[in-house]
């Protein structure tokens, strides 16, 4: 995608776009994906432009998992997508993911433990895919015996994100989301009378002036937790290992010096970026770059393609692990700025520091293929080799 992306900022960093499904304004432009994503008039929710009436009927099947949506603050705007952030921030706090430490080198060296004595290796199925659902489980509270009915429901809201979904894939998928929901609210009932340290007993307690989250957005918000920081993590993971078995004069540098491996996760998080795109409405008719924008039609903004601009980077398509000042929008900017993002940059440091420790004389076995999704940036498999310490 970046060759294209490329060729469209040379023409114009806003232009009219088909793309997929959809027909839109695709953003390029670094200063432009910014300004997009920093400015209010751009909004998620089409209700707030369109009357309910004019819109195409919810299919019944579907409505169940529409309404969870509505709950979910990436897809809320001001005042409620305020609302909901506010509260969630302050149970999801910054300490609590500096907590989960510990846990997270533990679990990475369980993984690798488990590949002790092999020599050829999947990256997704032996390590990326289990991490990131350990860790998110264990921060939300999630008993261990649970975790595998959340790598599944994962995989079934993934679907939700793409662009070219079809109503036929998404009623597929519908019933292993109300099955999600049900999970969730018994789980509530559990840590409402027997609260842990979890984040979940934390956003069941948290208030502001009185103001708490009710049952549903609850349940929305441990979801989409689970979904905004599952695949994108695994993508983040490897997709920065498949870089890093493809230059291995970056990999090396890392093995000599491993305080470069944040930077490292910045310069990954740049130039393969486990989101490529984000879109939003045009909340209002206006004027930007010179184009004419109207009143709800869709921006597509291209996250990984501002990341290459080569108006902010010098050499924006070399990989460079200590590349200086690494500035990317991976985690978008503005009201609906990534609130994961301490937690998935812990992660990825700490994987990739156990894999680069652990694991020797690493070579790739085939060239991997990329997961068909043109919102989610990752590969169907990463298989190599290597000796497992
Ligand atoms: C929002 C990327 C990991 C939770 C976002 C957005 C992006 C993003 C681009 C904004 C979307 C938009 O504006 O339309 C990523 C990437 C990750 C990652 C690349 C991993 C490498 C996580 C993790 C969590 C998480 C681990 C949670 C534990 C969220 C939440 C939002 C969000 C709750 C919604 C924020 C809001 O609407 O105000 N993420 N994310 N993300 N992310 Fe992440």
């Amino acid at each position: 995608p970046y060759e294209m992306f490329k060729q469209a900022n040379e023409i114009n960093p806003i232009q009219w776009v088909s793309f997929f499904n959809v027909n839109g304004w695709l953003i390029t432009g670094y200063k432009e994906v910014e300004a997009v994503l920093k400015d209010t008039r751009f909004i998620k929710e089409i209700r707030n432009l369109v009357q309910e009436e004019n819109m195409p009927p919810i299919p019944q099947t579907l409505v169940p998992v529409v309404m969870l949506n509505r709950n979910m603050m990436l897809f809320r705007d001001a005042p409620n997508h305020t609302r909901l952030r506010g509260l969630v921030t302050k149970a999801f706090t910054p300490r609590m993911t500096e907590r989960l430490r510990p846990t997270i080198v533990e679990m990475a060296n369980y993984l690798l433990d488990a590949r002790k004595g092999k020599t050829e290796h999947e990256l997704i199925r032996d390590f990326a895919y289990s991490l990131p659902v350990m860790v998110i489980t264990e921060l939300i509270g999630v008993p261990k015996e649970d975790r595998e009915r959340f790598r599944v429901w994962s995989d079934s809201f993934v679907k939700f994100i793409d662009f070219n979904t079809t109503q036929a894939d998404l009623e597929a998928v519908a019933p292993s989301l109300e099955e999600a929901d049900h999970y969730m609210r018994n789980l509530i009932a559990v840590k409402r009378v027997n609260p842990g340290e979890d984040l979940l007993s934390g956003l069941i307690s948290v208030s502001d002036s009185g103001d708490k989250l009710n049952e549903d957005e609850l349940v929305a918000t441990c979801l989409l937790l689970l979904i905004a920081g599952h695949e994108t993590t695994v993508n983040l993971i490897t997709n920065g290992y498949h870089l890093l078995l493809k230059h291995r004069d970056e990999m090396k540098k890392l093995i000599d010096d491993p305080s470069l491996i944040g930077n490292a996760v910045e310069e990954i998080l740049r130039f393969d970026p486990p989101v490529l795109l984000t879109s939003r409405w045009v909340g209002e008719d206006m004027e930007l770059g010179g184009q004419q924008l109207k009143k709800a039609q869709t921006a597509i903004i291209a996250l990984a393609a501002a990341n290459r601009d080569p108006n902010i980077h010098e050499s924006p398509d070399v990989f460079n692990v200590s590349r200086g000042n690494v500035k990317h929008l991976s985690f978008a900017s503005g009201p609906h700025f990534c609130l994961g993002a301490p937690l998935a940059r812990l992660e990825t440091v700490i994987a990739l520091e156990v894999l680069l420790k652990r694991v020797h004389d690493v070579k790739l076995l085939e060239e991997p293929v990329r997961r068909n999704n043109i919102v989610f940036r990752g590969f169907e498999t990463l298989k190599f080799s290597g000796v497992v310490e």
